[in-house]
Formats: C-alpha cells, structure tokens, sequence
C-alpha cells in the first residue's frame, strides 16, 4: 500500500505494520465530516422505500415465505462477490440433498452464510449487536469448511497476522487495513458506537452504511469481512425497526456495482469522501427495496394462483401447505414432503404429483436419488429478481 495516498487522510492514520509497511488505521467512530445537506435527498428517498417495502411486507400473509428464500438468494451474491461461485439452483439442490449439487465446499460455504444470518437474526432477540455476536457469526460463516479454504484461519477469532486487500501479497497490496494489536480498541470502539445513544437517534440506514465502512476498514478477520459486513446490514435494520422483518438484503445490487462498491470504502479512507460512500449505499438500498417490493408482489400473485388452482379442485388443506412451502422452498423431495407435512411417503408422493399436474412442480431432470421435484415459476423469480 502507498503510504503517500494515505498520509493527509481525514479520517484515519497510518501505523507501521509487518514486513515494514504501513497499515490505514481508520479513526474511532462516530465519523467526522459527514455533509448532511449533501445526503438528506438521498437519505428521505431511501427512507420511503424502505417504508414501502416493510409495507409490502406486512401485507403478505406469512413473511417466512419471503425470508427464507430472499436470504438464500443474498447468501448466493454475496459469496459471489468473495468468490465463492454457486448458483442458486445447486443451494436449493444441497439443501434438498441431491448428491449431484455442484461444487459441494462453496456450496456449504454459502450454506454457512445462510445459518449465520438466522443466527444474528435470532440472537438479536437477547443479545445486543456485539462483537460476540459478531465473533459467533463468523465462527458460523467458515465453520467445517476443507483446509485448502480455510488454511490456518481459526473461525470466530479475530486476525492474528496483518492482512490485506487486493494484490497478491502484503508489499503489493492495495489497501492494507488496521493492525491485529488494534483488533480489540477498535471492535470494542465499533460496538460501544452501534449501541451509543447518538448511534440510535442516527437514522438507521445512515448507521448501516457508516458501520459498514467502518467494519471493512477495520478488516477484523483473516478472512470473511466482505460477508460478515454485508451480514450486519439487515441485522443493523431489524435491531432498529427500520423493518419488522429481515427483508433487505443488499448484495444482488452490490455484486453488479462491485468496482463502484470497493471504490467507495476506498475513497473514505484515501480523501474522506464520507458522502460519496453514504450516497452510492443509499443507492443500493433504495434499488434493492424497489426489486423486493417488485418480488413480493409476484410472489404473492402467484401465492394466490397456486392456492386458486387447488381449491376449486377442493383437495386437502395441506396441498395448500405444501404450496406456501414450495415459496420457502423451491427445491423438495418426497422425504422432505412427508416430515414436512407429518404423512406418510405414499401421502407425500400423491401430493407431489397433483402439484405436477396443476402445473406447479415439475421433476428436475438431473437428479435421481433423490428425487427432486421444482417449483420453477417460483425459482425463476427469485433467480431474475
Ligand atoms: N479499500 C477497502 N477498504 C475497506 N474495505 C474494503 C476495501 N476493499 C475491499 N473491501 C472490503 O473487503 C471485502 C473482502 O474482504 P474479505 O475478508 O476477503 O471478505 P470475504 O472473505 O467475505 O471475502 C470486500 O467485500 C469489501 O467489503
Ligand atoms: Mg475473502
């Protein structure tokens, strides 16, 4: 890293670290130099989508049919962003338990991702947002994954060696974030701030993006910064009732803008460029909220003709549950059916097959042990959203 381009930062300083190079270390929050004038637009835009979408979601029967399908497809992008290539077809396909899910230890990674965020979710419930909080994400996020991933990260544990971004080692690197000695003032100033009373008069959407910067910069972990950030943008959201559900999820948007999304962190540390960065998240946030809106409301279109096709044909009430299910999950086989729905497997094979025959569930061609049946319609809006 070029110490030149960081000597006269406003907001952080330079230490000298392994291998005589210099660190950024970013200056403790709250952030100076924040225009206000400069982002209220922005900020009241992203405000009232951010309103229409926890709207959206209120309106819609049961929000785990949204939840846990919108997490699953934000778990898929922003592991993509890292590198970790899975689509969301093989997530579903793993998660339902066929055998011939493609690239089995990214796919567990993204997997991974999945639990770590249920876990903050739920662990919001009686735990402030914390670095334990944190620390347990993380330990969740790399936990059991092939040594040639992991090397000798232990998850959960903050950084023990200085790491870097971009380049391929320490002298070439691009940016080289604050040193493991500062891991623990600075986490400890990070939590301190997220629960600090002028933190909880902020708006909720200008503390995600402050934090998130902040979190990067600070690059706690060897590895798995990138997602554990991005994790911490709903959990900020839910934690202050921006939204009553975790509906948000920022990395479709982000993996598509990833050079304007690196240069913005960049740019706070090299020149102070707060509002830059403020603006470009409030951007993301304010599409991603159109796109869910946009989603749930196919969904729930769809919710309701699938429901129509089974009712006239007056069969069981549970082809009505299994019908919510496959908006929770595309991908299922007949075992999965039968615990699911509590019957037996004859039971869930029959309902499987008039959901073939209404034109719902379609068998999925490549797998064959187990079989796997998909509500494509469903998938594809998920896919494309
Ligand atoms: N100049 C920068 N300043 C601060 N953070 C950055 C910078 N460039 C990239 N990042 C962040 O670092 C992340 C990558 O860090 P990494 O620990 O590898 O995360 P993961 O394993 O989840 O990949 C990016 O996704 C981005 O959030
Ligand atoms: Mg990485």
């Amino acid at each position: 890293m070029d110490p030149e381009i960081f000597k006269n930062s406003p907001t952080g300083s330079l230490a000298i670290t392994e291998h005589s190079q210099f660190a950024f270390v970013p200056d403790e929050l709250p952030p100076r130099g924040i225009q206000n004038d400069a982002i209220i637009n922005r900020l009241s835009d992203a405000n009232i989508q951010l309103g229409e979408l926890k709207g959206a979601g209120r309106n819609f029967p049961n929000p785990y049919l949204l939840i846990r399908p919108l997490q699953r497809r934000e778990a898929v992008a922003s592991s993509n962003i890292e590198g970790t290539h899975t689509t969301l077809s093989d997530l579903f396909l793993l998660e339902a338990g066929a055998s011939e899910a493609k690239r089995p230890p990214d796919t567990r990674e993204v997997m991974n991702y999945v639990s770590a965020l249920e876990y903050g979710i739920k662990a919001l419930v009686d735990l402030p947002i914390s670095t334990r909080m944190i620390t347990e994400m993380h330990r969740i996020l790399l936990s059991g994954l092939p040594k040639t991933r992991g090397g000798s990260i232990v998850p959960g544990e903050y950084k023990r060696n200085q790491n870097f971004i971009g380049g391929t080692t320490l002298s070439t690197a691009r940016f080289i974030p604050a040193p493991p000695q500062e891991m623990s003032r600075l986490m400890g100033n990070f939590e301190n701030f997220i629960n600090s009373d002028l933190a909880l008069r902020m708006p909720a959407l200008l503390l995600a993006a402050i934090t998130h910067y902040q979190f990067e910069t600070i690059h706690p972990f060897p590895d798995g910064n990138g997602r554990v950030g991005r994790l911490l943008v709903p959990i900020i959201l839910k934690h202050r009732g921006a939204l009553d559900e975790p509906l948000l999820y920022i990395s479709p948007y982000i993996e598509e803008r990833k050079d304007d999304y690196i240069a913005g962190l960049y740019n706070v540390s090299k020149t102070g460029d707060w509002n830059g960065w403020i603006d470009f998240f409030l951007q993301i946030i304010e599409k991603t909220c159109r796109n869910t809106i946009r989603t749930i409301q196919k969904l729930h279109d769809l919710n309701i003709e699938y429901l129509g096709k089974v009712q006239k044909a007056r069969r069981s009430a549970l082809l009505g549950k299994l019908i919510d299910w496959c908006f929770e999950v595309p991908y299922i086989t007949i075992r999965g059916v039968e615990k699911y729905l509590d019957i037996s497997y004859l039971s869930a094979r029959n309902h499987i097959k008039t959901l073939e025959a209404a034109g719902i569930l379609s068998e999925y061609p490549y797998s064959k042990k187990p079989k796997i049946f998909v509500a494509w319609e469903i998938y594809e809006i998920l896919e494309t959203m």
